[in-house]
């Protein structure tokens, strides 16, 4: 035998010296759960490693994991029932304590890279990502309010814009606000190729946002298709998207690698809710070994071609690694 690939794996030292994928806290983005009230961190039933936060332990927690090295942060709003109504209108609402929170992190961490959500769901009384009107999502009346949102949010002092709504049109209805509103360096992160899964399901539990009728799968992606992904990564870049995501992760390691070969935009893989709950329940019936699988789960989302990615993991592996 002339080659031998077994010689390159011989010793850690080769290892490393020709390992091709490589992930550090760098690449991590935390998702955050923000509720209203003081004092709080409630720990979600059905997504364990991950919390309900207040303003207050909101800050800690940022701080904390700032000091790990992890610099970039998605935060999601829990609405309460009565601050719900059909357009969403608290979205926009100056007084709103999602967007309070982002002015109060901006003020005492502003080096922390916040990226929004954009949708209706958390605000909508129908639960639905758009607009609700006889049992339809409407695509062209939801636009302005995704608008609104995001400028609200730019305004805010959010550094990215990650609309999750899966509207037709929105991204360049939302940079061409942000524009008008002179928040020109405003990044987009769009949720490009977002699939009706059933992986979002401790997700909604987290926010009490699952919809209230219907499904969402006139708007999420089927997840039987890829040339759909590829056609809304062409639109999303066009419409001037900075960052294109696929969610979830681990079932659609092929999409993110087909999106990454296609466009070679920076390129985010969402490792969902549901993928973290699997991983979590497996690692506590002592059936796989976490502090092995974490590692191995997020290098493989990365080797597919992500270059960030999003996951509840990102505390516990970036303290791993200290
Ligand atoms: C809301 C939104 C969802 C997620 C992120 N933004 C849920 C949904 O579309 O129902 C899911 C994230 C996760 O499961 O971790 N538009």
């Amino acid at each position: 035998m002339l080659r031998r690939p077994r010689r390159n794996r011989k010793s850690a030292a080769i290892r490393s010296a020709i390992a091709e994928t490589h992930i550090g806290v760098q690449h991590m983005i935390m998702p955050l759960f923000l509720v209203t009230g003081t004092g709080i961190k409630e720990q979600i039933p059905s997504l364990p490693m991950a919390y309900r936060w207040s303003m207050d332990t909101l800050l800690e927690e940022i701080g904390e994991c700032l000091n790990l090295g992890i610099d970039k942060f998605m935060i999601f709003p829990a609405i309460p029932e009565e601050l719900k109504d059909k357009t969403a209108t608290y979205s926009h609402d100056p007084d709103n304590f999602y967007l309070e929170a982002a002015t109060k992190i901006k003020e005492k961490y502003p080096q922390a890279c916040l990226i929004s959500d954009v949708a209706m769901d958390p605000y909508s009384s129908d639960g639905h990502d758009g607009l609700v009107k006889d049992g339809k999502i409407l695509n062209d009346e939801t636009l302005p309010i995704l608008a609104k949102m995001a400028v609200a949010q730019a305004k805010a002092g959010f550094d990215m814009i990650g609309p999750s709504d899966m509207m037709d049109g929105r991204v360049v209805a939302i940079r061409m606000a942000l524009d008008d509103a002179g928040f020109t360096d405003t990044s987009i992160m769009s949720y490009t190729a977002k699939y009706a899964s059933a992986l979002y399901g401790p997700f909604r539990d987290a926010l009490d946002s699952a919809p209230k009728a219907g499904d969402k799968k006139t708007y999420q992606m089927d997840p039987s298709n890829v040339n759909e992904a590829i056609i809304e990564a062409q639109l999303d870049v066009e419409e001037g998207a900075d960052f294109i995501m696929i969610k979830p992760a681990l079932h659609y390691l092929d999409v993110i690698r087909e999106l990454k070969t296609t466009f070679d935009v920076p390129t985010v893989a969402y490792h969902v809710s549901g993928e973290c709950a699997m991983l979590y329940a497996a690692c506590e019936n002592g059936w796989l070994d976490r502090e092995k699988m974490v590692p191995e789960t997020l290098l493989s989302i990365r080797r597919a071609g992500a270059d960030l990615v999003i996951t509840y993991f990102a505390k516990e592996f970036a303290q791993s690694l200290k």
